[in-house]
């Protein structure tokens, strides 16, 4: 039985609270609601007029443009050598990627180590291809980092994945340097494959930039990465993103690909590279600093004590009540102030106590949905120190 994706649950709830005309602001799926840049559109649009974006691309790994470009980002971004041929190859979109590696590494017997709280599709996907999961606790007091040493040798021994994604969702944590070399150092000894998320990779305010697995020193033995231009550059529509790193994982998920799909409209990988070459995404960043800072200062003003992220886009907030779970919060929250938030466990058990909120709201131009979300928030008498 396949279980529901949380968003699809999330947009029913959704447009059940709107049905009856309720203003329902919406916390819930970080989706960017500032439209993709100009420039972008103006690439695909030209890209679109050539002939030879029309047709299948046949290339081995993807769009060679756009997998050049990506090599190039991320030597800027992250001071990586990566051969495009060899070492990368094009998704449809990261979640694809990720999901399909699952397909590619786990059969029945098989573990796949995944986040709790975590990205649901890991282990969802590790599950329908037969396999087993392990899951790590992700815990405040261990700044969101899995214990690999909590890990028994006997999972360790059976697990084909370790998935870990930073800076993270849901909880907005960051890994460390010293984490990466722990968890290469881990996945070596035991010959597993490290699987890094970085949807969120650029995204991160106030000068932070979070390092990669890949930095460390031979880590491309053991090591796979997922990037994605729908968070940084504002293209979740658009479907683009790519894994790079261990050589075999890279061929092995590519082999799986050219089964499944026949790669992305080449125009969008075209504009794709001009993204990756030609545009920053300063501009999103500072509207998201500006409303996490917003949002933070004003839960804090009326009580509700909240840590403002370094990284990703999202508030990960403890439940201000001890009498609700955070089911219960949530729906008290959607009931009584018309504000979408999602349970800390849509993420997994450990999120129990928590919520998320996301900063990509729509139609909060210069603040005021937020400035609502405090007001109801205040009003609605949920805050315990407010009643
Ligand atoms: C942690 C994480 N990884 C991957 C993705 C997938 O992004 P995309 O498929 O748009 O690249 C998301 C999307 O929300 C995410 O939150």
């Amino acid at each position: 039985m396949i279980p529901p994706y949380l968003f699809a649950e999330m947009a029913r709830i959704k447009a059940e609270a709107i049905a009856p005309g309720a203003d329902v602001i919406d916390l819930g799926i970080g989706d960017p609601d500032l439209p993709t840049p100009q420039p972008i559109i103006d690439a695909l649009a030209r890209a679109a007029q050539n002939p030879a974006t029309h047709r299948y691309d046949e290339s081995p790994h993807g769009w060679r443009p756009f997998l050049q470009a990506g090599a190039e980002w991320y030597r800027r971004e992250f001071g990586v050598e990566i051969d495009p041929e060899t070492e990368m190859v094009q998704l449809i979109g990261s979640k694809e990627g990720l999901a399909h590696l699952a397909w590619t590494y786990i059969d029945p017997g098989d573990v796949a180590i995944v986040p709790n709280p975590g990205y649901t599709v890991y282990w969802v996907n590790a599950l329908m291809a037969g396999g087993e999961i392990y899951e790590t606790p992700l815990r405040e007091t261990n700044g969101y980092l899995p214990d690999l040493s909590a890990i028994p040798t006997e999972i360790a021994r059976r697990a084909k994945l370790f998935y870990v994604c930073y800076p993270h969702n849901p909880t907005g944590a960051v890994a460390t340097r010293a984490f990466y070399e722990d968890a290469v150092r881990f996945c070596r000894d035991h010959d597993i494959l490290l699987v890094n998320d970085m949807a969120y990779a650029t995204v991160a305010f106030d000068g932070f930039r979070n390092p990669t697995a890949l930095q460390i020193e031979g880590a491309k033995d053991v090591a796979v990465e997922f990037h994605s231009l729908s968070k940084t550059f504002n293209m979740t529509g658009w479907r683009i993103g790519f894994a790079l790193g261990n050589a075999d994982a890279v061929q092995n998920l590519g082999r799986l690909k050219s089964n499944l799909d026949s790669k992305a409209f080449p125009a969008i990988a075209d504009a794709g590279a001009y993204a990756l070459r030609e545009v920053d995404n300063c501009g999103a960043l500072a509207t998201y600093a500006r409303r996490r800072d917003q949002l933070c200062d004003g839960l804090n003003s009326i009580g509700w004590k909240v840590q403002a992220p370094k990284a990703s886009f999202y508030v990960w907030a403890r439940i201000p009540r001890s009498d609700m779970t955070s089911a219960e919060f949530c729906a008290e929250l959607l009931r009584r102030a018309h504000v979408l938030a999602i349970p800390g466990t849509g993420y997994g058990s450990e999120g129990e106590g928590y919520l998320r909120m996301s900063l990509t709201v729509l139609g909060d131009l210069n603040g005021e949905r937020l400035a609502e979300v405090v007001r109801r928030v205040a009003e609605s008498g949920l805050v315990p120190s407010l009643v």
